[in-house]
């Protein structure tokens, strides 16, 4: 049957020709997929829980550049099940060990030879807590390399409900403020999504294991119907694949409220796992640097009178840094390049010659010395070709000095990546979240890990759980984090960061950098948080490196908060969130990894409120001295009662409960030590 035969035809013509549904569930039988063709011979998926249908029947398949789509007069010619379960370790993390108790189907699908004949195997993971499937395309007589002008995996959410989006494809890539709208006004945005169903099934689009590949937006196309489009590319195809390939896996998190959204390992689960062996050379730590002078322009990264790097305030910044705790020292603007419009330029950049002002062995020698962890800055302005040549040189030279750490930077508007072209010296406009940008932090991900050096990637492609094979990508930003909040009209707003635990922090660590005690930014612009929410936010917002990014003489006068500060941990053994609501508040309750502490802490939105804690999660039969940074009376992120903070210990047994009081633009921390 011809392409335009199969438009003429009634639709009961096809009814005979459906194809038997496979179906499979989840361990505890909660979510039940189907797989089926329709009456075009469409492969399709549906997937209900408990029995309601949560996404109705959704199409799968291919547009190509160079042949017919793979779409259309597919059959089921098998299928093979299996299962798992299993527990395994992080290196680091928000918890130690993860489980992964899944269902899987794969299912075989067959195109007939007048619509090209191609295979097509779709791989299904069914967890009680969501499912992941992704396509696999086998060795096959029909073609080599698939030229992939769109992926079409639709996703047909089959309730209303509301939605919290950023728009993908514009050019701020993810450093957008979240909108919340009903689901059928969602545009095409990045992943992840998250989802409020009006039963209050919460719901998380996004994908896992994003390697070569391009990564996708979620496009809206009408009602609850969705369709992945995937990131462009200067060249025709937006991906192209030598067969046989697996693209990442399409992953939805499915649970019946907030904490099941956060507190859920899907994409993590589906990643394989550690590549790397033994990461122990890198320990999750704190840092302070000498950025918030470049962020509010008190210093430059570029040389002149204001230049930030010098050896002097290195120095005097590892120090600080030895004497209060902190493990590491970040100092932009170290190396060579910054002096002209490296926004987007990035062919400038020197990855291992320093500034005339900046004595990089001795700084480093004096880091070593002072125990202090000397984190390296590598901004590329986007210019990858640049990075690529000189990475491998820069990560042998920060390895000699005892680095291991390096934070790199991407900053170039959507497309404006500068890739190598095909030819020598030409060049190619990609994406950050392309098939090209994709494969290139692998690259530096890898390198970086035969020299010992973990990466912290700013303006990079969103996480997808990576950090299981490759530990060494310890965060990332691909999100607007506190810089924002220096910038007077383009601030975060006060919901900002209880609406990231329930999108961006769904994809993994990010590195926000919270602890701007004086709460203020450029030209002393106030942001839109209490005092108490700053630290609140070293458990709301995790990242195995957290920084305290306030100017250190600014930190000095904050004694008391800057004590919890340099004791908060940054790697737990188990993380749990107590009290939430998207967009509205978090509160987190987190287990050191090194120690019985327990900490406790979040933050808040606009609206001031009081919440109940049930501190059930402390460990039987012990008692706890609790340190308590909370809202003082009358606090509120909008008036100098900003800096409001009432410090107060008293002792937990577990099963207590605790009236906690939010201010508007509040937050909370608590640390809890067992004993008198
Ligand atoms: C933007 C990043 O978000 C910021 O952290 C960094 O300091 C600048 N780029 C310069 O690399
Ligand atoms: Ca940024």
């Amino acid at each position: 049957m011809g392409a335009a035969a199969a438009f003429a035809l009634p639709l009961a013509a096809y009814a005979q020709d459906a194809q038997p549904s496979v179906t499979a569930t989840s361990p505890d039988g909660s979510i039940v997929l189907t797989v089926s063709t329709d009456n075009d011979q469409r492969p399709t998926y549906s997937i209900s829980r408990k029995g309601k249908l949560l996404i109705a029947p959704s199409k799968l398949g291919f547009l190509l550049t160079d042949a017919i789509a793979m779409e259309r007069g597919f059959a089921i010619t098998g299928s093979e099940k299996a299962s798992a379960d299993t527990t395994w370790e992080q290196p680091w993390g928000e918890s130690r060990y993860v489980r992964d108790h899944h269902n899987e189907i794969l299912v075989h699908f067959k195109q007939s030879a007048d619509w090209g004949g191609r295979l097509m195997d779709v791989r299904f993971r069914l967890f009680d807590n969501g499912v992941g499937f992704r396509y696999e395309i086998p060795k096959q007589p029909a073609m080599t390399t698939m030229n992939i002008a769109d992926e079409i995996t639709e996703f047909d959410v089959a309730s209303k409900g509301t939605a919290w989006w950023i728009p993908g494809g514009e050019w701020n890539r993810y450093e957008q403020i979240y909108q919340k709208t009903p689901i059928d006004c969602v545009s095409t945005a990045h992943t992840p999504v998250t989802m409020r169903l009006d039963d209050g099934t919460h719901l998380s689009f996004h994908e896992a294991a994003l390697v070569d590949y391009s990564g996708y937006w979620l496009k809206h196309v009408t009602g609850g119907l969705f369709r992945t489009t995937l990131a462009p590319s200067p060249d025709g195809p937006r991906v192209s694949r030598k067969l046989p390939f697996d693209t990442p896996w399409r992953t939805i998190r499915i649970a019946p409220d907030a904490a099941g959204l956060v507190e859920n390992n899907l994409e993590l689960n589906l990643n394989e796992p550690n590549k790397e062996g033994d990461v122990s050379w890198f320990k999750p730590m704190k840092y302070v640097g000498i950025w918030w002078g470049m962020i509010t322009g008190k210093w430059t990264w570029a040389e002149g009178p204001k230049h930030g790097a010098t050896t002097e305030r290195a120095m005097k910044t590892i120090d600080f840094a030895a004497k209060h705790h902190f493990g590491g020292v970040l100092v932009e603007g170290w190396n060579r390049g910054w002096n002209g419009n490296w926004l987007g330029h990035g062919d400038q950049f020197s990855f291992t010659r320093a500034t005339p002002d900046f004595d990089l062995d001795k700084v480093a020698a004096y880091a070593k010395k002072k125990g202090v962890q000397l984190i390296g800055h590598n901004e590329t302005g986007g210019d990858i070709a640049n990075y690529e040549a000189q990475m491998e040189d820069a990560f042998r030279l920060y390895h000699s000095l005892g680095m291991n750490s390096v934070k790199t930077g991407y900053v170039a508007d959507a497309g404006g990546i500068n890739a190598p072209g095909d030819k020598p010296g030409t060049i190619k406009m990609e994406w950050h979240d392309g098939q090209r940008n994709v494969e290139h932090h692998l690259k530096v991900v890898k390198m970086a890990a035969r020299y010992h050096i973990a990466i912290d990637s700013h303006e990079p492609v969103k996480d997808t759980g990576l950090r299981r094979t490759y530990p060494n990508w310890i965060d990332r930003e691909g999100a607007r984090g506190m810089e924002y909040n220096s910038w007077g009209k383009f601030a975060n707003p006060p919901g900002h960061e209880a609406t990231l635990v329930y999108t961006r922090m769904l994809s993994g660590p990010m590195d926000f950098t919270p602890g701007v005690l004086t709460l203020e930014g450029a030209n002393g612009v106030p942001m839109a948080s209490t005092l108490a929410k700053q630290l609140g936010l070293y458990l709301a917002i995790y990242s195995p490196i957290q920084m305290a990014a306030d100017f250190t003489d600014n930190l000095a006068k904050f004694p008391k908060e800057l004590d919890f500060i340099s004791r908060v941990p940054a790697n737990w053994s188990e993380s749990h969130l107590i009290a939430g609501s998207v967009g509205e508040y978090a509160i987190f309750a987190r287990k050191d990894r090194n120690s019985d502490d327990w900490y406790l802490g979040g933050v808040n939105d606009a609206d001031q409120r009081t919440l109940t804690l049930n501190f059930d999660f402390l460990d039987p039969g012990k008692t706890y001295t609790a340190t308590i940074y909370k809202d003082g009376e009358g606090a509120t992120y909008l008036t100098d009662a900003r800096h409001r903070i009432a410090i107060e210990t008293r002792t937990f047994r577990k099963g207590d409960t605790y009236k906690l009081w939010l201010a508007p633009g509040g937050g909370a921390a608590i640390r809890l030590h067992p004993g008198k």
